[in-house]
């Protein structure tokens, strides 16, 4: 049985690393999962006297949700917090209220940054909004100091513990999405 699984990268830098570790968590993952990315970039900012309805980017952002039992999400910090492209993505999903599309999604967060504790802020403001619009989001963490070299040319993860540490990552994940799917 495959589980469908929305794939948002919460940066819209086109040499992004954070691209770059979703498309190694996406090989890393296991085989019933089905990913399916998520466009965020093209959103228009916020603004509630607009007609989600009215909006084809935000329309194609609900239904491509709407329809996933799983949401994974990758994304940098922001100033210690999530970027404004991602949280700008969050609330068009969440409006109106009865119709968000982040309730009862099964969530896993990942994320990478230069910097040591790179993304283990922002993450934690993640999780918290997340929860808040009714997510269930996989305990634990998984934030990566990206150095020079820590991807190898095709793409993989070149440290073979961290590239352990993450596959067990999205094997838990799986596990998640499976029992929330209810199959
Ligand atoms: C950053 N960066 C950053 N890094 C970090 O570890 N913690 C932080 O709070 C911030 N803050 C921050 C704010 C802004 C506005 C920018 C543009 C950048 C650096 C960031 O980790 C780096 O640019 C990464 O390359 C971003 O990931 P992507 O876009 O390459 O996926």
């Amino acid at each position: 049985e495959q589980h469908d699984v929305a794939l948002i990268v919460g940066s819209n830098r086109r040499e992004s690393i954070n691209a770059q570790l979703a498309r190694a968590l996406v090989a890393l993952a296991p085989a019933h999962l089905r990913f399916v990315p998520v466009q965020i970039d093209d959103l228009p900012m916020y603004n509630p006297d607009r007609d989600p309805e009215g909006e084809a980017a935000v329309r194609r952002l609900k239904t491509d949700v709407g329809r996933c039992s799983g949401l994974l999400v990758v994304t940098p910090e922001h100033n210690r917090s999530i970027p404004a492209v991602l949280k700008n993505a969050i609330d068009w999903g969440s409006k109106p209220m009865p119709a968000s599309v982040w309730r009862d999604k099964a969530v896993a967060i990942a994320g990478t940054s230069p910097g040591a504790i790179g993304t283990a802020v922002g993450q934690q403001h993640l999780r918290q909004i997340l929860g808040v619009l009714g997510g269930l989001v996989l305990g634990g963490e998984a934030y990566v100091q990206c150095k020079p070299g820590f991807f190898d040319a095709s793409g993989g993860i070149t440290d073979e513990s961290t590239e352990a540490f993450l596959q067990a990552y999205m094997e838990r994940f799986g596990d998640l999405v499976r029992k929330m799917a209810r199959n």
